[in-house]
């Protein structure tokens, strides 16, 4: 039977972070290292003030002050971590391949590729290896190839454990999961491992949530689960469309629909277009390996999903192009919002960087207010885009401290991220700082309408006829 003492979290970004000190604040007695090869994110990690960590999620601060330093620890030491360690999370990203074959499609495997390599190279004595992060099928085969075709003759187990949790609700995710998935290999050794892992999930996961199952099935659950939620969303984003034109309202068929008990009422929320660090990818990863099976049916039905959302984004660009009399070019347009949602900092494949790039396509000046999203890291994801010179960028994209600046004289207001706060803005005295017509577009659907209309703008809101 194992003995799990020590833990090494090779990655300390936004699921490693959370997730050890979830895992360490319910397992006092096991001692927790997050280790990450980039100085700056650990020493943030280790910043005595907790608005300066790396990442934002609602009540991480508080679990990181509690558990920091008493059996939780962020170092930038791998080796060591690793050689400590008696189980291992490799937590680290897994981008789309931008180069070579299946650019812009497969997951780009190095990172876990050198983590194993890393990990054979240091261990002198049998781990068991978990893999948090989405990987597609069989990766686990790849990894222990490599650590038992480079090691030093030590046993590994090899499990998949694949999160689940959202960002914004991370630690609530966490702390009340729906499930915990655990794959392993189907041997005693392999369910030996398993239930090590399941012992730490146990301290606080009731054991009928704790599912066990072969590898395989657990590392495509993962990118199942994502697809058919990111799917939930195209289609009501497709049907947003359709209400427009047929004078329905979005709102009222999703809570319709979402009243079936066959389908539920979450994930209905139409919007500008789903972000994230995870939908686009898995997907496109699900689709490359669909592909790469011969399996092209498959492969287009869960392409249509991604189409319909990079759609999604484009009608709401042009629609702000059109609204404005077909012209936007060195007019102000305010956007509430940077955000892939609330309630973080992360802005990977936000919709709001799509929107602004084509704006600025057409000379629109965009000014923008996110309570989280520092200037730097907006430019960041404009500049990614490589569309234009880094310098037209930070002429044409100017963040805000705050919503007023960023609307005042402004010719449009988009809502691009559903932040609480925009709900509750004074609208009046922003009505009366705006040019005329005032208008509003609504991605999120988060605003009143008519209230709006009483005061005076002109309203666009996602999904409404
Ligand atoms: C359906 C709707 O469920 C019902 O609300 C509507 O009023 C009429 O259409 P019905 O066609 O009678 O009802 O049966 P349903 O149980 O929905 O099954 C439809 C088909 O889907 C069947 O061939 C069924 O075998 C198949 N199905 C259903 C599956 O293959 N897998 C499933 O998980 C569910
Ligand atoms: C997702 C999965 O939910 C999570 O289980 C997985 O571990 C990682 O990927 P995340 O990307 O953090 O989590 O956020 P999620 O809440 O799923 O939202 C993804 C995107 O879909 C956001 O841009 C959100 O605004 C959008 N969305 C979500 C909608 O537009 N409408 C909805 O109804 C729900
Ligand atoms: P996720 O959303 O999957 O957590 P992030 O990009 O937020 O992804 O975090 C992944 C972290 O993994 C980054 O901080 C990165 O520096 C780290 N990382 C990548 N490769 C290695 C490696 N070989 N060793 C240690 N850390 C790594």
């Amino acid at each position: 039977m194992y003995k799990i003492q020590k833990i090494c979290c090779i990655g300390a970004g936004y699921v490693g972070g959370p997730t050890m000190s979830v895992i360490a604040q319910k397992n006092p007695h096991i001692q927790v290292t997050v280790v990450d090869v980039n100085q700056q994110r650990i020493n943030a990690w280790n910043s005595q003030n907790m608005d300066e960590l790396p990442i934002y999620e609602p009540g991480l601060g508080e679990i990181v002050s509690q558990v920091r330093g008493r059996n939780l620890f962020f170092d930038t030491d791998v080796d060591r971590a690793i050689e400590e360690a008696d189980m291992i999370f490799i937590s680290v990203n897994t981008p789309t391949k931008t180069y070579g074959k299946g650019k812009g499609m497969a997951a780009d495997l190095k990172y876990i590729e050198l983590c194993a390599r890393q990990i054979a190279r240091v261990s002198k004595s049998s781990k068991i290896v978990v893999e948090k992060s989405t990987l597609p099928v069989r990766t686990a085969q790849a990894i222990k190839r490599i650590l038992d075709q480079t090691g030093n003759g030590v046993e590994f187990q090899i499990l998949s454990n694949p999160e689940f949790l959202a960002e914004g609700t991370a630690i609530k995710d966490l702390l009340e999961p729906d499930r915990v998935l655990i794959g392993g290999a189907e041997t005693e050794r392999g369910n030996e491992a398993i239930e090590a892992l399941a012992s730490l999930y146990r301290a606080w996961v009731p054991s009928d949530r704790i599912l066990a199952t072969n590898v395989w099935s657990s590392e495509l659950s993962k990118l199942t689960a994502n697809a058919f939620l990111a799917q939930r969303v195209s289609s009501i984003n497709a049907i947003s469309e359709l209400c427009e034109v047929s004078g329905a309202n979005v709102n009222e068929v999703a809570r319709a629909i979402g009243t079936d008990t066959r389908i539920g009422n979450r994930f209905l929320k139409a919007s500008v277009g789903f972000g994230g660090s995870c939908f686009q990818k898995d997907i496109l990863n699900l689709v490359y390996i669909a592909q790469s099976y011969g399996l092209d049916e498959v492969a287009q039905y869960w392409e249509q999903v991604i189409i319909m959302n990079d759609h999604q984004k484009k009608r709401f660009s042009e629609k702000i192009v059109t609204t404005l009399f077909n012209t936007v070019s060195d007019k102000k347009i305010a956007f509430l919002g940077w955000a892939f949602k609330k309630d973080t900092n992360d802005t990977r494949e936000s919709a709001a960087i799509y929107i602004a790039n084509e704006l600025i396509e057409e000379q629109a000046s965009v000014h923008v207010y996110d309570p989280k999203v520092t200037q730097m890291q907006m430019l960041a994801d404009l500049d990614y885009l490589n569309v234009r010179s880094c310098d037209i960028n930070s002429e044409r994209l100017i963040a805000h401290q705050e919503a007023y600046s960023a609307i005042e004289g402004a010719h449009a207001i988009a809502v691009l991220t559903e932040w609480d706060e925009f709900v509750c803005l004074d609208w009046k005295r922003i009505y009366q700082q705006m040019q005329k017509p005032a208008f509003v577009f609504d991605g999120r659907g988060i605003l009143d309408q008519k209230e709006l209309e009483n005061i005076g703008f002109e309203v666009y809101t996602i999904g409404i006829g």
